[in-house]
């Protein structure tokens, strides 16, 4: 595989694609020069310099999007005309006509697309899926989720706080959300009403949202976000964090608390020494996975004779016997089933399940999500696909 764009996301997903036994990464391409020359040590790669460059290279058979959200469609477009399969990743586009495109260029190339990784791959979201689908507690009614953690104030780049460009919680962090509950929910989602918030107009991206979906079948899901770092969702998941690492516990707005008197310049220039290559990244820990599943703050499922959640090491059922825990065996890496989504495709001719019509649909929804809150009305949708389980 090939890495286009060596950023957050890279760092985040490098322990995934490193450690997958189903994976040899043999190349990557940035315009930053330090993180080139960090990657071609770090992996014996070869590196370019442009993401066109690397899709030409003849060794590369698959490629790992993960540009600034703006330039997702151009380079899985260029990944499929040169016969590259491709993880994307989230949100797939700014706009549901360059996801059209993304789907015909993968089509004609007939090579396979995985829009992720999002939280909506975690095994206890899918563990939950299949007793949704099986009925076994009924027929499902709502589904609502809450995240509330300290988006907004991460070191960012001009550019991801330019709402232009996709600065936006919304796009960013309610891929994750809107995935989650499509997929538990069937995917077809019919309408959307939400309210998106603003609060900071030192950082001029949305920051919070709280969005009702109805679903086609009648079922609902709430979504509540907030990114201004003061509760914190993962208080409620036994301070395990999203990435299913073990969080020290109590501390309160550190993040928010650095960053907040810094000007832009100052967090940008904080963004720029914090991602790969820039000096003062975080440490990748490659030896094996996180203790926990990943997570995305507090969701609970709730079906006619039960309600469901996802717990750190499974899935924790509340129903007229009681309480009790479904353990679900937690994955080599955070996550795996993205990689194991493609690899099955391209290597066991299995269908996609996150392709990129999943990924337009939930990109409607979160588009519906930002039109809702800007005309006060609840937006229906046209695009949705059923989860394909
Ligand atoms: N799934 C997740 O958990 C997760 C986490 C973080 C980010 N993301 C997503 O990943 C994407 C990137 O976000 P990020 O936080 O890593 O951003 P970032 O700004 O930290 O990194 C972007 C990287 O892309 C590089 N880049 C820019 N233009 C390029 C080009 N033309 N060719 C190749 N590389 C180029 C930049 O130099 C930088 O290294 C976003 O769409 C974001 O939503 C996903």
């Amino acid at each position: 595989m090939g890495v286009i764009g060596m950023g957050s996301a890279w760092l985040t997903f490098m322990p995934t694609l490193a450690q997958s036994p189903r994976v040899q990464i043999i190349a990557g391409a940035d315009p930053r020069s330090a993180a080139r020359r960090k990657f071609a040590a770090d992996f014996s790669a070869e590196v370019f310099e442009s993401a066109e460059a690397l899709c030409a290279s003849p060794a590369v058979e698959a490629v790992y999007v993960a540009t600034p959200h703006r330039l997702h469609a151009h380079h899985v477009i260029a990944a499929a005309e040169n016969g590259k399969h491709a993880i994307c990743e989230k949100p797939m586009a700014l706009t549901l006509d360059e996801c059209d495109a993304m789907i015909a260029a993968v089509e004609r190339a007939g090579t396979h697309l995985v829009v992720g990784p999002s939280q909506g791959f975690s095994p206890p979201i899918l563990k939950i899926r299949e007793m949704v689908k099986s009925e076994q507690f009924g027929t499902l009614g709502m589904v609502n989720t809450w995240a509330y953690k300290d988006f907004v104030y991460r070191a960012r780049s001009l550019e991801e706080l330019d709402p232009a460009l996709g600065g936006s919680s919304v796009l960013n962090q309610g891929p994750h959300q809107v995935d989650v509950v499509r997929w538990i929910g069937g995917g077809l989602v019919r309408s959307v009403r939400a309210m998106v918030g603003m609060w900071d107009t030192s950082r001029p991206i949305d920051g919070a949202h709280a969005a009702f979906l109805e679903f086609e079948d009648g079922a609902a899901a709430t979504l509540a976000f907030s990114g201004y770092g003061r509760f914190d969702t993962d208080e409620l998941h036994d301070w395990v964090g999203e990435g299913g690492q073990q969080r020290p516990a109590g501390i309160y707005g550190n993040q928010r608390n650095r960053l907040v008197h810094m000007t832009a310049a100052e967090v940008a220039a904080a963004k720029a020494s914090s991602i790969y290559g820039g000096g003062r990244e975080r440490a990748v820990e490659l030896n094996g996975g996180p203790p926990f599943h990943p997570h995305f703050g507090t969701t609970i499922v709730s079906c006619q004779h039960a309600d469901l959640r996802p717990s750190p090491t499974g899935v924790t059922i509340y129903d007229d016997g009681g309480r009790r825990e479904i353990p679900i065996p937690v994955g080599p890496t955070a996550q795996s089933g993205v990689v194991d989504e493609l690899y099955q495709a391209v290597r066991e001719g299995r269908p996609t399940l996150h392709d990129g019509r999943w990924g337009k649909a939930t990109l409607e929804v979160l588009l519906a999500i930002l039109q809702s809150s800007r005309e006060r009305r609840e937006v229906f949708l046209s695009h949705q696909v059923p989860t394909a389980d």
